[in-house]
């Protein structure tokens, strides 16, 4: 009998304009935009794809910056890119930030994984507020600018340093749009009194959405609250989360193969995986990336992370294992 060969055709999610896993891309050009904050675009490594994954407004990638890796927030509209731009912090801490703004050079090569979705707009929004501090802006500008192409209403508050508004003229030009309003402002007392404002001022079936250090973000939730929003209504994404308290000892079991781990206080449950030799992916180990999600057989799962919905948690059957933790566990791996 003779074999039928079958001709190959790519399978429709390697197209390269569907491509999310890690690959490596172009450094096409980088800008200073202060003293501490730096513009990186990335582009196909030749021209024959030039049209990248799209995206949603507030999406991320995962950028491999030297020893390991971080997450940084796309700030285009994220329709038809032909590059990714992010705006990079230099902590000066040695980390993987002040990597990128040691190392890169244009025309040089970086690993990109992504883009990831966790930040995007609700899609039946009657126009949105976006409150920026500092550094993130990022995927503030994102969802700014998706809503001014396609002329939706944006309000938008950018709270930063005297000195430090990276992407402020961005914003700027945006706001020549009538649909457009941008408010920029310095100093915690004036930023609260803002915030207050804007969220009083918007018409019924605005979102909203806020990006920035923890202090700003925890005014902001308080202050929605305050003034009647309905959670489901109030958005925000954070780049980091203060260290959590140690926690109570647990034990939970991999349903795979039937080991049970036990779990002594401060220590993670995603670390004693990993020492375990599960394989549990995981980047920023603070709960706020969603990269160690796993899905959960049984048990009572105590929720520390900042990404699932209220929704997601009360289901009951996944959780964040570099911070959350539980009694009698047993975990889908
Ligand atoms: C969704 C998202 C979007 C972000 N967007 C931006 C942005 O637009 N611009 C920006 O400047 N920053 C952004 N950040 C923050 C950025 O990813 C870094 O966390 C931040 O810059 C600090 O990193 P660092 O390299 O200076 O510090 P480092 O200490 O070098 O790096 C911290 C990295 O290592 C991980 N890590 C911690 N402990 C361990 C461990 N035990 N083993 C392995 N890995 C570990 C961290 O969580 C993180 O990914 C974003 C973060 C998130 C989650
Ligand atoms: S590794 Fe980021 S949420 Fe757990």
């Amino acid at each position: 009998m003779t074999a039928v060969a079958v001709p190959e055709q790519p399978a429709a999610h390697l197209h390269p304009a569907y491509a999310t896993g890690p690959r490596p891309m172009r450094v096409v050009s980088i800008r200073r935009l202060t003293d501490e904050i730096t513009h990186f675009r990335f582009g196909p490594l030749d021209d024959s794809s030039p049209v990248l994954t799209a995206y949603q407004p507030g999406s991320h990638v995962i950028v491999t910056t030297g020893g390991g890796r971080n997450a940084y927030s796309l700030v285009d509209d994220g329709m038809y890119p032909t590059s990714y731009g992010i705006s990079v912090l230099r902590r000066g801490a040695g980390g993987g930030s002040d990597w990128l703004h040691d190392n890169l050079v244009e025309e040089g090569v970086v690993e990109i994984e992504g883009p990831r979705s966790m930040f995007a707009p609700v899609l039946d929004q009657r126009g949105a507020l976006l409150v920026a501090g500092g550094i993130g802006v990022t995927p503030v500008l994102s969802h700014a600018r998706a809503l001014a192409r396609d002329g939706r209403r944006a309000d938008i508050v950018y709270s930063y340093r005297r000195g430090s508004g990276a992407h402020a003229d961005d914003l700027r030009a945006l706001a020549a749009q009538p649909s457009v309003t941008l408010h920029e402002v310095s100093g915690a007392e004036q930023t609260a009194s803002l915030i207050a404002d804007r969220l009083r001022a918007q018409p019924l079936g605005t979102h909203a959405y806020a990006c920035g250090p923890t202090s700003l973000l925890e005014t902001y939730t308080r202050l929605a609250e305050a003034a009647g929003w309905p959670r489901a209504r109030v958005h925000l994404e954070r780049f980091a989360a203060p260290d959590p308290e140690p926690g109570d000892p647990f034990t939970a079991t991999v349903a795979s193969t039937g080991t049970s781990i036990d779990v002594p206080a401060g220590v993670s449950l995603l670390q004693r995986l990993l020492d375990t030799g599960v394989a549990v992916p995981s980047l920023c180990r603070q709960g706020v990336c969603g990269e160690c999600r796993i899905p959960v057989r049984r048990g009572t799962i105590e929720h520390r992370d900042f990404v699932l919905t209220d929704d997601e948690r009360a289901a009951g059957d996944t959780m964040l294992c570099c911070v959350s933790r539980g009694h009698d566990i047993e975990v889908d791996l």
